[in-house]
């Protein structure tokens, strides 16, 4: 199967999965419920989860064990999204394509949105790691939820919040993105890797494919945060110039933040060559991330 079909047939499923996951109806809370379907079925690469797949495919793990955890990355990353966007935050109008979550529900809702789908993304893989013996599930779960708290993706987050309008370092940008972006992004590709059934020498290696291929993922958001399209990517550009928020492009200027995702894609892809053919789908993954305008 070609590259592209892969893609495709992984986010389909992905998608799939999620909208038999996600609730939507319910006499009393119908509200809180479309509110966190807009957002998840808005649009959206599905990276996280596709990451998750691509690394399951290396081992032959099952994707039936996968899928749990994958949908909780997805639903935990729309969450941070909500959030983000939030007026008190980033204050933007766009997102995947369409008006965002507070702007269509008002802030209150937007912020029990992903309230809403942070929780119910450890409930749903908690509720399947019990009745699989806990094991190597419970320790996913463990990789995810550091990952997406003080020590991640929240910690990346509040420096990003503190330091706007501020002049940062270059070490503390670098902070910034490996938590608030490339904490999650590596933590799929682990947590995949740890349920099926990988050794510790591979986790190892496959966080470090995960670490540089999420700070050249943040590099490139930035990127396209000045260079980009709106419509194509399905969010308001010139973000962090109007807030006023330190990135590689305002330290470092464009073609030297473009080097840099470019020898850190290179990094990324060393790592997976221990792997060879298993690894064909996450080689391409890698590349076509490095080359994208979305
Ligand atoms: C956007 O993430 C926010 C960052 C962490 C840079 P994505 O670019 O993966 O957003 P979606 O999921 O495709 O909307
Ligand atoms: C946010 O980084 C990363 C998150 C944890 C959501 P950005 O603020 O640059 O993400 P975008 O550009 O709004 O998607
Ligand atoms: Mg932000
Ligand atoms: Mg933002
Ligand atoms: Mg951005």
């Amino acid at each position: 199967m070609d590259f592209d079909t892969e893609l495709k047939q992984y986010q389909n499923d992905i998608n799939d999965y999620l909208d038999k996951t996600i609730p939507s109806d319910d006499k009393h809370i119908g509200t809180i419920l479309s509110s966190m379907r807009y957002s998840v079925f808005a649009g959206g690469k599905r990276l996280r989860p596709v990451l998750m797949l691509g690394t399951a495919e290396i081992f032959d793990c099952p994707f039936e064990n996968i899928m749990p955890y994958a949908a909780g990355i997805e639903m935990i990353h729309t969450y941070s999204l909500i959030h983000d966007d939030l007026p008190g935050m980033d204050d933007d109008d766009y997102r995947r394509g369409k008006p965002t979550n507070h702007r269509v529900y008002g802030t209150g809702m937007a912020i029990l949105a992903g309230d809403g789908l942070l929780n119910f993304a450890f409930e749903h893989m908690l509720e399947h790691a019990y009745k699989n013996n806990g094991g190597k599930y419970v320790k996913a779960v463990l990789e995810i939820a550091h990952a997406s708290g003080i020590h991640g993706m929240i910690g990346g987050q509040s420096v990003d919040i503190e330091n706007t309008g501020k002049p940062m370092s270059m070490e503390l940008i670098k902070y910034m993105h490996k938590n608030k972006t490339g904490a999650l992004i590596k933590a799929a590709v682990k947590s995949s890797a740890i349920i099926s059934g990988a050794d510790d020498d591979d986790i190892k290696r496959l966080g470090l494919y995960g670490s540089n291929l999420g700070l050249a993922f943040q590099i490139i958001d930035d990127i396209l945060d000045v260079c980009g399209d709106d419509k194509k990517l399905g969010k308001d550009t010139g973000s962090d110039a109007s807030n006023n928020k330190a990135t590689y492009v305002s330290l470092y200027g464009i073609e030297k933040s473009k080097d840099a995702a470019a020898s850190l894609t290179e990094e990324a892809i060393c790592a997976l060559k221990h792997y060879g053919d298993r690894a064909q789908f996450l080689y391409k993954l890698t590349d076509y991330l490095l080359k994208r305008d979305f």
